[in-house]
């Protein structure tokens, strides 16, 4: 198919509208503003001092090779591993390429308006002052993510998907439930995990240098989000009993069973004129989607065990999905990794810059 068929900024009126969802449970407000935890009000000093703005933290002014906006390596194209892929002219592939960054980037934006709705629902319904003042800052960071993956997608890429079925109705089933704790597991614990795997690949293993800035620093952000659902939730889940803990288990296994299985571009390959079953077909085999789940995994199992969420039945879930291999991970390194990463990117890019501008001193000087 030629690139000019496929869906563009410009053709985005059917991607317009609303989705309302009915939300459950009550507005918490409390008189008690002196119990406060360290680590929370430590979190929320970290949100406050970190904020950082796109429009300037990025510089915008890099062009993008328009048939590769990501410098996306074939190995991470889904369908690359195929004779498919090695029958395509090299037009096509720019084709593929563009659009798997238009689906992925697309797929980035809507989970993070998920999370910036979730989070303002934290506001909500947390009973403690100072879990309120953490989540107001994630609810700033998450609208700066909205602001920075649509500019992202405008200016850089320049296609765009709908949600995929399979996050929209993990939301859908995060908003609706009233239990304040299935907001904070559906949204900080699983959707946060495929936030870290997704960003953690555009950081490490992209090419162009907008792309891996960028996801640094949006992933420094994750790692708060994270480390606040792991705070509240461990806490209250200590107490369960095993049938409301069974219940929680059987909700995340199903995220991860849908995340394991149907995260695969669906709306991807019936845009394009592959063949779409076949497309999915080699989408499930790929290594690229192995990857993927890799890194998903490690991130979402210890993040259950670490909350209490690893009894029998998780267990034996996660073992019949093959999952149960990324108990031992440990999350911290990984969170404290994120946090170094996005510190050096950024020393990196001011240094940069300043010898941009002190180079263009020195030839305005010269011209003088
Ligand atoms: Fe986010
Ligand atoms: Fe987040």
């Amino acid at each position: 198919m030629d690139a000019s068929n496929a869906p563009t900024p410009a053709g985005l009126a059917e991607l317009a509208g609303t989705w309302a969802v009915p939300v459950g449970g009550d507005a918490l407000f409390t008189w008690d503003y002196d119990q406060r935890s360290d680590r929370l009000i430590n979190l929320y000093a970290k949100g406050k001092q970190r904020q950082w703005d796109a429009d300037t933290r990025l510089d915008w002014s890099r062009e993008v090779d328009p048939g590769d906006p990501l410098g996306m390596p074939d190995e991470l194209i889904w369908i690359a591993d195929s004779e498919l892929w090695d029958r395509l002219p090299e037009t096509e592939r720019q084709v593929v390429r563009r659009h798997t960054a238009g689906w992925m980037y697309s797929q980035f934006l809507h989970g993070e308006q998920g999370a910036l709705v979730c989070a303002a629902q934290v506001v909500r319904m947390v009973p403690g002052i100072d879990a309120k003042f953490y989540a107001s800052t994630q609810v700033m960071d998450e609208a700066r993510h909205v602001e920075a993956y649509d500019r992202y997608l405008r200016e850089k890429i320049g296609v765009r998907y709908p949600i995929t079925s399979s996050l929209q109705g993990l939301l859908d089933t995060i908003v609706r439930d009233p239990r304040w704790d299935f907001t904070y597991l559906g949204m900080q614990v699983l959707l946060e995990g495929l936030a870290l795997a997704s960003f953690s690949i555009q950081r490490d293993l992209m090419t162009d240098p907008l792309a891996k800035a960028f996801n640094a620093y949006v992933l420094e952000d994750e790692a708060r989000h994270v480390a606040f659902g792991q705070i509240a939730l461990r806490e209250h889940y200590r107490d369960l009993t095993e049938a409301e803990r069974r219940e929680r288990e059987e909700f995340a296994l199903e995220a991860c069973y849908v995340l394991n299985e149907r995260y695969v571009g669906n709306e991807l390959w019936h845009s394009l004129d592959y063949g779409a079953q076949e497309c999915i077909e080699i989408t499930k085999r790929s290594a690229a989607l192995r990857v993927f789940r890799y890194r998903l995994f490690s991130r979402v199992v210890p993040a259950l065990r670490s909350i209490h969420l690893f009894g029998p039945r998780m267990q034996e879930g996660l073992g019949s999905l093959g999952l149960l291999r990324f108990a031992r991970e440990d999350q911290n390194t990984m969170i404290e990794a994120d946090e170094r990463i996005a510190r050096e990117i950024e020393l990196l890019e001011l240094a940069r810059r300043r010898a941009e501008i002190d180079g263009a001193v020195a030839l305005g000087e010269e011209a003088r």
